[in-house]
């Protein structure tokens, strides 16, 4: 292919476009929501992209950095982001007010195989910051709800107040096609009315599971994924139906800086969602 025939964004991978903050809150102490809108209304609506892909995120003077995309394709028109704040970049971020533009380029990454997931039924584990990208998936599940099975959420949080989108998994709780169980390591509050516990004393709780029909996804901190696998190959889930979400540092997003690479494996590209299966063998991916 000439670089004539290729779309602008195809021929100018690196090239962040303009969007505008719609709206910004914050989810908890250090983790800001982010409603973000293209300015071009004709890439607004065509951007096309999978639960599970991220994008590359622009401050103008203070550089770039990947970031899950939160918001549902099956929403168009508006992209939401967590961002939670760890430095240069993200601390740009989050001295933007409302109106104000960044750059934003992408998606990228392989995404949650929804297609292969459709009829069947999805077990989601959530730690902290993990929810930012299973709440794409999640979304998208609810909006294509005949679509899929069953469809059970287990989240885990260190304490109460660093529970994101806390209010709207308490109002999940009410559905009756959806079965969600919540966790905190310690309730510091006195006024918790869920389970105290880390997110794998969440298991017990679950409703029986058809293991050959689930897909599990999981996403949260390293520390986390050892012991939750542990549970899901307990319950039998075959090793390639546990899809998990695994970050490395990443520079391009689009294979060609190696910054992501581990052995033969490009993170930005093969990744970030991997299955149990693939990298089982990868200890220093896990
Ligand atoms: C595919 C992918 C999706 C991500 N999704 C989200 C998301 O939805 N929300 C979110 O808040 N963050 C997400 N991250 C992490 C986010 O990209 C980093 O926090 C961000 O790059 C930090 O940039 P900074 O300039 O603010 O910090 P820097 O100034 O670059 O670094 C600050 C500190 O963070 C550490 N750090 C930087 N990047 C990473 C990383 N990838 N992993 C571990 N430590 C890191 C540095 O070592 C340093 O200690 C994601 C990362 C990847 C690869
Ligand atoms: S981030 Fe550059 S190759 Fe993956």
């Amino acid at each position: 292919m000439n670089v004539q025939d290729k779309s602008p964004a195809e021929a100018k991978p690196f090239k962040p476009e303009p969007a505008r903050i719609v709206r910004t809150y914050h989810l908890t102490e250090d983790v800001k929501f982010f409603q973000v809108r293209f300015v071009d209304m004709q890439k607004a609506l065509s951007f096309n992209y999978k639960p599970g892909q991220f994008a590359m995120i622009s401050v103008l003077g203070a550089g770039e950095a990947p970031f899950s995309i939160s918001s549902t394709p099956s929403r168009p028109g508006l992209l939401e982001f967590c961002i939670r704040r760890a430095g240069t970049v993200t601390n740009a971020l989050f001295r933007l007010k409302e109106n104000s533009l960044i750059g934003l380029r992408g998606p990228y990454g392989n995404g949650f195989p929804v297609e292969a997931m459709t009829g069947k039924d999805i077990l989601i584990v959530v730690g902290g910051l993990g929810a930012a990208p299973l709440r794409s998936v999640l979304l998208y599940s609810l909006d294509n709800r005949d679509q899929f099975g069953r469809v059970a959420v287990l989240y885990g949080a260190k304490r109460p107040a660093e529970m994101i989108f806390r209010e709207e998994y308490f109002s999940l709780k009410q559905r009756s096609d959806l079965e969600c169980h919540l966790a905190v390591d310690a309730d510091d509050t006195g006024k918790w009315t869920e389970r105290v516990g880390v997110v794998t004393t969440l298991f017990p709780h679950l409703r029986q599971i058809d293991a050959p029909n689930t897909y599990a996804l999981v996403c949260g901190p390293p520390v986390m994924y050892k012991f939750v696998i542990k549970e899901l190959v307990k319950l039998a889930i075959p090793k390639n139906q546990i899809l998990m979400t695994l970050e490395r540092r990443m520079k391009c997003g689009v294979g060609k800086c190696g910054h992501c690479a581990i052995d033969y494996i490009y993170t930005c590209l093969d990744g970030p969602v991997f299955t149990y299966w693939d990298v089982i063998h990868m200890r220093e991916l896990i």
